[in-house]
């Protein structure tokens, strides 16, 4: 499973990939407007710059025809650029279109197994189900996930599942046991993975026994 930072701030991009496990970033312009970019296109080249794998930058525009003249000045920003297009009729053209010209899509915005299953017939690199937007409406984010999963492999579509939208361990968890292909998170969701208290009290007492310990070798230190 690749692990993807949904965020735009580059410090903690910086932070993140220096763990050495992160697999690229998803941004969306909330996310851009929080991280404070000055320049919207030299902000996805220095996040490019910062890790190894592929980063989403979203279109703004709506129709079909704004929706390519973004997506190709996107990707020629750097060759990890994804696109992300928005699940809207048109959104679905420009996919089509874009992955005939070998441009990288993550189609985002995913609520239904339907509209994921048209996002891989148009060719999308990447789905994005959101799972924390549907739990706020009491909704199972998680049935979608495995919904997208079966209907993905049975049908030996290309386009890898991106869980979105994950707000806590849980959520990664899940879509790990489910199978999704990237799970992306914020910085705070992606340290609290390695946590456990059992671990801080573990270490705690072995580096207190082990200073005991040569304490007792040589005791007059
Ligand atoms: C994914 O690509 C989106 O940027 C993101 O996961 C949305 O998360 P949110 O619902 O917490 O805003």
């Amino acid at each position: 499973m690749k692990f993807f930072l949904d965020s735009a701030d580059l410090n903690e991009i910086r932070q993140a990939a220096s763990l050495g496990i992160l697999d690229g970033v998803t941004t969306n312009p909330s996310l851009i407007r929080k991280a404070g970019a000055q320049d919207f296109h030299e902000h996805i080249r220095q996040i490019c710059e910062s890790v190894p794998g592929d980063v989403s930058a979203e279109v703004t525009a709506v129709d079909y025809e704004g929706m390519l003249r973004e997506a190709r000045t996107l990707a020629a920003i750097h060759e990890r650029v994804v696109v992300k297009i928005p699940l809207i009729p048109d959104g679905i053209r420009a996919i089509k279109t874009l992955s005939a010209e070998g441009i990288r899509t993550n189609c985002t915005l995913c609520f239904s197994a339907t509209q994921a299953l048209v996002a891989a017939k148009a060719g999308a690199t990447y789905i994005s189900p959101f799972l924390g937007r549907l739990d706020d409406i009491s909704s199972e984010g998680t049935r979608l996930i495995s919904q997208i999963v079966q209907i993905y492999r049975n049908y030996h579509f290309q386009t890898r599942v991106l869980a979105a939208s994950l707000r806590h361990p849980m959520h990664v968890l899940e879509v790990a046991l489910l199978g999704a292909d990237v799970a992306t998170m914020p910085f705070s969701v992606m340290t609290q993975l390695l946590k456990h208290p059992l671990t801080d009290i573990g270490l705690d007492r072995f580096l207190k026994d082990w200073e005991a310990y040569l304490q007792s070798r040589n005791p007059q230190k």
